[in-house]
């Protein structure tokens, strides 16, 4: 009966003032863009699988809603629109002379994790200008971009540009291979600051690696460049950007236009100046963009190409500025952690005296520093922060292993330190046997990583408590859990075989808030900091 009354999940109805709002946005953005120049383009909300695997494209499979056709082909429901548009400029298109200005408003499909609250259907204005390279494109899309946002972001908004040229050249100097590269990819997208020092560290002598290690810090104004240049010299990327700044701050758009030389993600997609748009009261950035000069060739056109699309929905639920502004909102994890936390920022002065009488408040103003605390069970904490209701957390690396992490994951906090271990009864033999192992764990998702990089088949059971329990049951051959001090494993029989994971308590921010209250984090991080080398 639900399926008939509920719709699917990342789905919903839509009525009055939300489709006025949206609708609002698009009338403005399609306007803004038919001005320019550009011309309306629709592809079928529906594509061949194969075009997005062979374009390269790099959204995951598992996030894109798949049909079978009455051939038994695969479909899905369109991921993006960028590679349809470079689809239909290859074939359609092709004798239409470059460049095209081309502008879309359509959904996109992605499938998300359940219960994240996200939407499978995004609302997408956007627009390609296919077959021109260089810098005058790229100031034309830039320039439209700011524009865009501007009009539709009543709060404020900015853009941040970041060059995707910088770290590839920045690798290979290192000579990292595949495997390494990519993780110090995923290490500077998530703003590991700690992390990040201890994977370069035997790479000190090179000069990429002054710039590398700080590359995920260096974000805001113009000065970074500076910052960058002090590192490593004037850079052909690093001069781009700067060339790119000055016109558009000529053009009297430099109060908008940022960097953040940490931007990085898709990095094989895209091949030159690559930027995201944020508005002031969204959680997430809501315009993202760059140049792929690729694409098209997959296709059998090679042309360079640049675009952006606006996230209609995320702009339209912007909330009106905070009525105190520069004040931070901040999640603890309770329990454990908590008393932890307090004490760490107790040591640098912060009157903690609300958090550690809550009472049955939930939120927590400090009396000497703009701060509020909320206490919450960690994979809450998670939520909050991914969120953009709160603009930090304390969370332990387990939740965040498990959950995954889309945020900034700045500091380790050292406290809560265990680790994550395969365990097994006493005198049993986890790995003679050809028998499909059964694991037990609070965690499947971080069980499964850690036999899929094995190479190992297994069957995970969720438990949600005392799992320790399974294997002397007999429901499980061994368990992947937290090991603190051991005393639960041994007074139950049961012995560590192998670590999976270490685990500590770990400050993480809000993706945006980082971007919109930089100087109120930056402080509070380094008061953090502070804390944790006075102990
Ligand atoms: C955790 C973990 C182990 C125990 C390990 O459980 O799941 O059971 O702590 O600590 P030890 O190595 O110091 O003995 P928790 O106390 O969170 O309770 P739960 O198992 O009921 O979730």
């Amino acid at each position: 009966m639900n399926s008939i009354i509920n719709t699917p999940e990342g789905t919903r109805d839509r009525l009055f003032a939300e489709c006025r709002d949206r609708r609002k946005i698009q009338t403005t953005l399609t306007a803004l863009f038919q001005t320019r120049g550009f011309a309306e383009i629709s592809t079928p909300e529906v594509e061949f699988y194969d075009l997005f695997i062979r374009s390269g494209n790099p959204i995951p499979q598992e996030s894109m809603l798949k049909i079978v056709d009455r051939s038994g082909k695969i479909m899905v429901m369109r991921p993006d629109c960028t590679t349809p548009i470079a689809r239909v400029a290859a074939t359609k298109l092709k004798a239409v002379p470059l460049p095209q200005r081309l502008y879309y408003n359509e959904t996109v499909f992605r499938s998300g994790a359940a219960h994240k609250g996200g939407s499978s259907e995004i609302a997408q204005c956007g627009i390609e200008l296919l077959g021109a390279g260089g810098q005058e494109a790229d100031l034309e899309v830039l320039s439209l971009a700011v524009e865009a946002l501007q009009k539709v972001s009543p709060n404020g908004c900015h853009i941040e540009l970041g060059h995707a040229g910088l770290f590839k050249a920045l690798t290979e100097e290192l000579e990292l291979e595949a495997a390494g590269a990519e993780r110090l990819r995923r290490l500077i997208e998530g703003k590991h600051f700690a992390a990040l020092s201890g994977l370069l560290e035997p790479y000190q002598d090179r000069r990429a690696y002054q710039l590398l290690s700080r590359l995920s810090s260096l974000f805001g104004g113009a000065e970074v460049l500076d910052e960058a240049e002090a590192l490593v010299g004037p850079r052909p990327e690093l001069i781009y950007l700067r060339e790119l700044y000055q016109i558009l701050d000529q053009a009297g758009y430099g109060s908008l236009v940022r960097f953040d030389l940490g931007l990085v993600h898709q990095i094989d997609y895209y091949t030159g100046v690559i930027f995201r748009g944020y508005a002031e009261g969204a959680g997430a950035p809501v315009l993202s963009g760059g140049r792929y000069d690729n694409l098209l060739g997959a296709f059998g056109r090679p042309a360079p190409a640049i675009g952006f699309a606006i996230d209609v929905d995320a702009v339209a639920a912007c909330q009106p500025a905070p009525a105190q502004p520069g004040r931070l909102r901040i999640a603890m994890t309770k329990g454990r952690l908590q008393d932890k936390t307090v004490a760490l920022l107790e040591r640098v002065g912060l009157d903690c005296t609300p958090v550690k009488n809550p009472g049955r408040r939930l939120i927590h103003a400090l009396p000497n520093y703009p701060l509020d605390a909320v206490l919450a069970k960690a994979p809450d904490v998670i939520t909050y922060v991914e969120h953009g209701v709160c603009d930090l957390g304390v969370v332990g690396k387990d939740t965040i292993l498990e959950q995954g992490s889309p945020f900034y994951e700045v500091l380790d906090l050292g406290f809560g330190a265990c680790r994550f271990a395969l365990a097994v009864r006493e005198g049993s033999d986890f790995y003679g046997t050809y028998k499909t192992r059964r694991i037990a764990t609070k965690y499947p998702n971080v069980a499964r990583r850690f036999f899929e990089e094995k190479g190992m088949d297994v069957e995970i059971i969720k438990i949600e408590g005392s799992v320790e329990l399974a294997p002397i049951l007999d429901l499980a051959d061994a368990i992947v859990d937290i090991v603190e001090t051991g005393a639960t494993l041994k007074e139950n029989g049961l012995v560590p075989i192998e670590d999976v994971a270490p685990v500590s308590a770990r400050l993480v921010v809000n993706t945006a808030a980082m971007k919109l209250k930089r100087k109120e984090i930056l402080d509070f991080i380094a008061k953090c900091q502070q804390g944790l080398e006075e102990v």
